[in-house]
């Protein structure tokens, strides 16, 4: 029998649709996977069973029971946690002044009573799971996993019979993805039912019992994950083959006179070297030092900025107008700008790199997020620099164009050049770099030649703990 059961949802904002006419059914205890592409309207869903937001028609069943939430409090008192991606915490206050304030809102007129109740709660809980958190420290001096438990802490303090993680793992390390992997199948095993948004295949295959797929909105298919392949779970999210040959490192041992910063690490020609690390690890540090550099010596480089609305894009204007800012030296001269030359540029870029639609003159902001960093990527390689230093450069885009820009930055190194790739999600550095650092504090471990080390080992040099 199905204990959580949507029927028909659909979900309409404004006028985009996010959910349509989706059918879903989810068994007592059991960890349920919901996957698909960015935007494919899986943290729509989950919203609609927390309570964040109403449906626009269809129905939910819980137990049998009808169940149309107005509010958090509705799903709360439903007995259902929702775990959100982004922390909602208060950096400047204590941890248990957190799990207090949170419980202020919601469970002291329930059954915890005053702040000494949910101090020996949260303490319970903590001993149960074997977690350690002071929970006298301030937030921010927490780490990301910490912080993170603190997170579950919260929503576990409700004593939940559901709960939600949208994409859980997406900020942590490799050993704090498998503790949480691990917890979360501990929570299974006491009869709680859980659902899990993630985009990293090989740890829903771990550890789901059902997986779904999201597409556009709609309901794909749902499966046993043990009638089901990562690779296949990859097809259903995009609905066409994936192709993720490793590609073999191919650097030769020319180098380009620059170093890496505060290192005696040299680029070499036809190599994406990998910054690798959690965020805030001294990434933005050591761009900055790199871009001056890269002035200083006069060289050719493309820039793909790490957030792409602050620093690479203005919303209002169009493409050709993007493109003639950015290279103005090739589309003005004598103070007059080739408006054909930069017409026909602008052409070419939105065919050769797919940007959909292809109307040169649409203002950005009108483009998908997927199309407009297509676009960026285009735009940073035309004229073909000496270097790319590109950050983050498939963050929220889909499945599709993170493939087409993948592709595109292993072909362009091989002609010569090089690239610098910053990235945070170590599937995506592994799978491009030919060597990498790895970042942590400001310091910075290797150059390390592509598969010198497994994934444990370099979550250890991401965690400090080397
Ligand atoms: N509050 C909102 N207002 C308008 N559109 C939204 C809102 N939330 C989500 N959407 C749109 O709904 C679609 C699905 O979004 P979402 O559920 O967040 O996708 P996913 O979690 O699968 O990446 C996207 O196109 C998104 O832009
Ligand atoms: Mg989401």
């Amino acid at each position: 029998m199905s204990y959580i059961e949507f029927r028909n949802i659909t979900k309409i904002y404004g006028d985009s649709v996010s959910c349509r006419d989706v059918s879903l059914s989810i068994k007592k205890s059991t960890i349920h996977a919901i996957i698909g592409e960015n935007g494919a309207g899986k943290s729509t869903l989950v919203k609609l069973l927390g309570g964040v937001t109403p449906v626009t028609s269809g129905e939910i069943f819980l137990n049998g029971n009808w169940y149309s939430p107005q509010s958090a409090q509705d799903a709360f008192k439903n007995k259902i946690a929702f775990i959100h991606q982004h922390f909602v915490l208060a950096e400047e206050l204590t941890a248990l002044d957190n799990l207090i304030l949170s419980a202020s809102s919601n469970f002291f007129s329930l059954y915890l009573k005053n702040t000494d109740d949910v101090y020996s709660r949260a303490q319970f809980l903590l001993k149960r799971f074997g977690w350690q958190i002071d929970l006298h420290k301030l937030v921010k001096h927490l780490s990301v996993g910490e912080q993170q438990r603190l997170e579950i802490l919260k929503a576990l303090m409700q004593e939940p019979d559901i709960i939600i993680f949208d994409e859980p793992t997406a900020v942590l390390t490799p050993q704090e993805s498998d503790e949480l992997l691990k917890f979360i199948l501990q929570l299974k095993s006491e009869g709680k039912t859980i659902i899990i948004i993630s985009h990293k295949l090989n740890e829903i295959k771990f550890v789901a019992d059902y997986v779904s797929v999201l597409r556009q909105g709609q309901l794909v298919s749902s499966h046993l994950k043990t009638d089901i392949t990562v690779e296949q779970m990859a097809e259903l999210m995009i609905g066409r083959r994936v192709n993720k040959n490793k590609p073999q490192a191919n650097n030769i041992d020319e180098k380009i006179n620059i170093k890496i910063p505060n290192t005696d690490i040299e680029l070499k020609k036809c190599e994406i070297f990998g910054v690798i690390g959690i965020e805030g690890n001294g990434q933005n540090q050591l761009i900055e030092k790199l871009l001056k550099k890269f002035n200083e010596n006069c060289m050719s480089y493309g820039d793909i900025t790490e957030d792409r609305i602050k620093l690479s894009v203005f919303e209002n204007l169009d493409l050709r107008e993007h493109l003639l800012l950015k290279h103005k030296n090739k589309f003005i001269s004598n103070g007059v700008i080739n408006s054909k030359a930069l017409t026909d540029a602008a052409k070419k870029l939105v065919i050769e790199w797919d940007v959909r639609p292809q109307d040169i003159n649409k203002p950005l902001s009108e483009f998908s997020g997927g199309n407009q960093q297509k676009f960026v990527v285009g735009r940073e390689l035309l004229g073909e620099p000496e270097i790319l230093l590109a950050a983050h450069p498939t963050r929220g885009v889909d499945l599709g164009a993170q493939e087409k820009i993948h592709n595109s930055l292993l072909s362009y190194a091989k002609n010569n050049k090089s690239i610098v790739l910053v990235s945070s999600d170590l599937d995506e550095a592994l799978f491009l770099s030919d060597r990498f650092i790895i970042l942590n504090k400001n310091k910075i471990f290797g150059p390390f030649k592509k598969d010198e080390l497994n994934e444990q080992e370099i979550g250890l040099y991401m965690a400090g703990e080397i």
